[in-house]
């Protein structure tokens, strides 16, 4: 089966180009039909880690696995024709040492067809970044809230205030410095990300950010309001699918128990040629 991306996909330089150009549309998917759906309006699909707390049901993105992210990879990629599909390397799989990074990015760009990898992390990463790059890595970098450290940050907190805005601007020169493609910024205040957008080269991806980024990210499921267990502040909900869902079962459960579903033009007659 090929993985190759198809041949009119935008590529990690083409969204490199659109630094302070039109802003970089941006949303995760982890299945082949929200692919095809996403993929009409997109500049960047994202194949998320979040796919574990969405569709697997877990606490975080910390058990993620490089299985997960290459099966869910490839569904997504069955349902691109023109997105640059990006792919997050999960927990564990990069941060020992840039050669376990290098091993596990091109795994997942040979098994998936992705474009670029995403990692989190700045100053610390940077070294691991160059090293990918140099070898022919794409990489989208992600600083600020980086969920996969939840542990170390002490939950899902805003980070940049204070004096912490001084250690992500280093980030993001870092990141940027070492050839990242983007850089996600989640969950910082509005101004230290305007800033950030003003001092690199790269574009930056906002999340719960700036509308002055050169692009936005939204989890798919969130902003269908499918994911509707809670709801961060920096989620707009564009429509309620889970409330749809919920309507048109409980329709279904209701025909079901009074036997008007089926009904008559649902079903066959024994006639082979009949309808
Ligand atoms: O895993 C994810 O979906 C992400 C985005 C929220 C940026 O990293």
């Amino acid at each position: 089966m090929s993985h190759s991306p198809p041949v009119k996909a935008l590529t990690a330089k083409d969204i490199e180009a659109r630094k302070g150009g039109t802003p970089i549309v941006c949303l995760t998917a982890y299945t082949t039909p929200v692919a095809q759906i996403v993929d009409a309006e997109c500049d960047v699909v994202l194949v998320g880690d979040s796919v574990g707390m969405v569709l697997h049901g877990l606490a975080s993105t910390v058990p993620v696995t490089m299985e997960m992210m290459i099966m869910h990879g490839q569904a997504v990629a069955r349902g691109l024709s023109r997105a640059l599909m990006v792919v997050d390397m999960p927990f564990g799989s990069y941060e020992e040492s840039p050669a376990q990074a290098f091993r596990n990015a091109t795994r997942i760009l040979a098994e998936t067809g992705a474009g670029a990898v995403k990692l989190e992390g700045g100053v610390h990463m940077a070294e691991t970044i160059r090293f990918l790059v140099d070898r022919g890595v794409a990489v989208m970098a992600h600083i600020g809230l980086t969920p996969q450290s939840v542990g170390t940050l002490g939950g899902y907190k805003v980070q940049g205030r204070g004096e912490g805005a001084a250690k992500l601007r280093a980030d993001a020169k870092a990141v940027a410095d070492a050839g990242a493609c983007s850089v996600v910024l989640e969950k910082l205040p509005a101004k230290l990300a305007d800033q950030i957008t003003a001092e690199i080269s790269i574009p930056t991806i906002g999340i719960g950010a700036s509308a002055g980024c050169d692009g936005q990210v939204l989890v798919v499921d969130d902003m269908l309001g499918l994911f509707d267990a809670f709801k961060p502040k920096f989620v707009k909900r564009y429509a309620t699918l889970a409330e749809t869902a919920r309507e048109a079962i409980r329709s279904y459960a209701e025909e079901v128990r009074a036997r008007s579903f089926p009904a008559e033009h649902h079903l066959f007659d024994d006639e082979a040629g009949g309808k």
